[in-house]
């Protein structure tokens, strides 16, 4: 079984006072719920800190939106996983298509960086997805499977139940239009018996989620979609009220 995860993606937004304030909230706010979803916030650097310290003692925990994969050196700005590991992330978000696209991430690095995460104990989030031509193309799952196969190349199949993969369509991110629940079903598990066949590995452990214009309002389909272990979450995940309706879809009725 599968525990059902929940990931806030707060990308280049709140400064840390503003981290302080939502944390409180969402602290009193995953009181009142049950959810068996693991819940977990992933900050720009700067308000790591600020969030591992307002969730110490609760259940929900601290990620991180990306890393170099060097152990550390002459890398001016950049922050490497043994940093995160000692502010206790236990997650990180990898090769998300913003910086794929803006930031030129080739699937070589995301690949290196899959790597790096596992190898430190910290489950990288590994984004994939395809983009509208790409989709009106009927070339969706064909994307996919290649973006799967270079970026989890490094990894032994025994490794794949400590990678989460995160199905984000381009063209849902951002833009009030997500995709349908079943076709986040479909390519769950296209992409578990890809993954099954070609790596020989135990995809039945590994979680898959959905990401793009994930809201209150259209969670409950995406938490009852076949396949699918949980959301990744930008936009709503700002609101501390929207996200804890987001992570209250999962609690058993
Ligand atoms: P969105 O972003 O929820 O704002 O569409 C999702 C993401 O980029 O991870």
């Amino acid at each position: 079984m599968r525990q059902p995860l929940v990931v806030a993606n707060w990308k280049m937004n709140m400064t840390s006072p503003e981290a302080s304030v939502y944390c409180q909230r969402l602290r009193t706010l995953m009181q009142e719920t049950t959810t068996p979803a693991e819940v977990v916030v992933c900050p720009p650097y700067t308000a790591i800190e600020v969030v591992r310290a307002a969730f110490v003692g609760s259940d929900l925990a601290v990620g991180a939106q990306n890393f170099y994969p060097a152990p550390k050196g002459a890398y001016t700005g950049e922050v490497s996983i043994s940093m995160l590991k000692a502010l206790d992330c236990r997650y990180v978000i990898v090769g998300h298509s913003e910086r794929r696209l803006r930031f030129g991430e080739t699937a070589e690095t995301i690949g290196e960086k899959v790597k790096v995460a596992v190898e430190h104990g910290i489950t990288p989030i590994l984004c994939v997805g395809e983009t509208m031509s790409e989709r009106s193309l009927g070339m969706t799952e064909k994307v996919i499977g290649q973006q799967l196969l270079t970026c989890l190349k490094h990894l032994q199949s025994d490794q794949l139940a400590q990678v989460v993969v995160a199905y984000e369509p381009l063209w849902a991110i951002g833009t009030g239009r997500s995709a349908t629940a079943k076709d986040a079903a479909q390519l769950a598990t296209y992409a578990r018996q890809r993954l099954q066949r070609l790596m020989n590995g135990d995809t039945d452990a590994m979680r898959i989620l959905y990401g793009g214009s994930v809201a209150p309002d259209n969670i409950a389909e995406f938490a009852a979609a076949d396949g699918v272990d949980g959301v990744l979450v930008g936009g709503a995940s700002l609101d501390p009220d929207k996200f804890q309706a987001i992570a209250r879809a999962y609690e058993v009725k």
